[in-house]
């Protein structure tokens, strides 16, 4: 462990301590603290803050989630963000009701149950969990799978709801040598021990809101968007909610007699799959195109409704301007990008200091 230093968060007026080898984000997290947060890789922007005073050292990251003139004037992203002395750090998104009610982040050692093909290149992982024999989390968020005997790991969202919670599964696409998902599909066997991460991301339903819902997704985009279903099913949450869910052909889809026995149980519930590449031999009569053309094409005045998207970041930034100009607030849109890992660009380690004079302020 290194020398500790002090983190104080402004609006809120919340004090951690960080450890020198840790990120400001891991920091929050181990003491409870639920900051803003999307991949913790550097990627998506989702823990941009704003640098007010102290010293400290940013890991490399991607410039689509802080560009050099963000960097110049003081944002720092949080998950790569390492103190070097007391900080004053300004955050710009957070949710005041879940700050203090992070669920402690917990490593668990997990056993392989059950790997199952849902399509030619998507497969289910389940894992029995075995030490600490149940996880916490809510719908909707994920977990860090780590590639046995080694300290690589990748992001996965759980499929599963928390009525199984001695279970973790997952809902994996296969990209070829792709260092996970391809170790998924070549090596990794039933009984086989895995290291797993839990719980992360901001993904989830919010409960207290009675709005109509929109869900979209893509490929492997089911998962999240699977476990806050089944969760509304177990709930009994009976809000009305339209599924846009994309897919290339027929064979890319999978789990429509599940949606199908879903909308039985849901009353408002309606599932909406399209092809945007159907082979003529699918005789596919549902929708077609892209998912977000769909959506466009089939709703109307969307104001009042709560979106929520996960899947490719390219298909999460083409649906946010449709969905918003069918009249849905910004902050009623929640997504889940599945930015990928990767060598991130950007600088090696930099020195960020507190600028003197924040006039993005004013
Ligand atoms: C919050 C979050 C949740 C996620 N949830 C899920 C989930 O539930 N299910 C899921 O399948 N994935 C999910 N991902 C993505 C996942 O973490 C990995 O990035 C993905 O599985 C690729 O990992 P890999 O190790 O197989 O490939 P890597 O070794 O990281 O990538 C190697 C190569 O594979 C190819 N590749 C990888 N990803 C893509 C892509 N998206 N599009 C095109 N080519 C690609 C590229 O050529 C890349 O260079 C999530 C990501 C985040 C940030
Ligand atoms: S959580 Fe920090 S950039 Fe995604």
């Amino acid at each position: 462990m290194g020398e500790k230093h002090k983190v104080h968060f402004e609006p809120v007026d919340i004090e951690i301590e960080v450890d020198e080898e840790e990120t400001v984000l891991d920091a929050a997290f181990r003491q409870g603290v639920m900051l803003m947060h999307g991949c913790r890789q550097g990627q998506c922007a989702a823990c941009k803050a704003f640098l007010l005073d102290g010293d400290m050292e940013m890991d490399p990251f991607s410039t689509f989630a802080l560009n050099e003139t963000e960097e110049e004037e003081g944002f720092v992203l949080l998950c790569k963000s390492y103190a070097y002395g007391d900080l004053d750090v300004e955050l710009i998104a957070y949710h005041e009701d879940m700050l203090e009610t992070g669920v402690p982040i917990q490593m668990v050692h997990a056993e392989v149950e059950e790997i199952e093909a849902l399509t030619h290149d998507i497969k289910r992982l389940v894992l029995n969990l075995v030490d600490p024999p149940e996880m916490n989390f809510i719908p909707g968020q994920y977990a860090e799978l780590y590639l046995p005997g080694s300290n690589e790991h990748r992001a996965y969202s759980m499929a599963n709801t928390t009525s199984s919670a001695e279970r973790a599964e997952f809902i994996i696409k296969v990209y070829p040598g792709g260092m996970f998902s391809s170790y998924l599909e070549e090596d990794l066997k039933v009984g086989d021990k895995m290291k797993v991460k839990v719980p992360f991301g901001m993904f989830m339903l919010h409960e207290k809101s009675e709005g109509d819902i929109i869900f979209l997704g893509g490929g492997s985009g089911m998962a999240p968007i699977w476990s806050i279903l089944n969760h509304m099913a177990e709930k009994g949450i009976g809000r009305k909610a339209t599924f846009y869910y994309g897919a290339r052909t027929k064979k890319d889809l999978f789990y429509l007699d599940e949606l199908a026995a879903l909308e039985e149980k849901l009353p408002g519930f309606r599932f909406v799959p399209a092809l945007s590449e159907p082979d003529p031999a699918d005789e596919w009569d549902g929708e077609t195109g892209l998912i977000t053309d769909v959506l466009n094409r089939l709703e109307g005045d969307l104001g009042g409704t709560e979106a929520y998207l996960a899947g490719p970041p390219p298909m999460i930034d083409a649906a946010i301007p449709v969905i918003e100009m069918k009249g849905v607030e910004r902050e009623s849109i929640y997504f889940d990008k599945f930015t990928t890992t990767g060598e991130a660009e950007g600088s090696k380690k930099k020195e960020v200091r507190g600028p003197e004079a924040p006039e993005r302020l004013g």
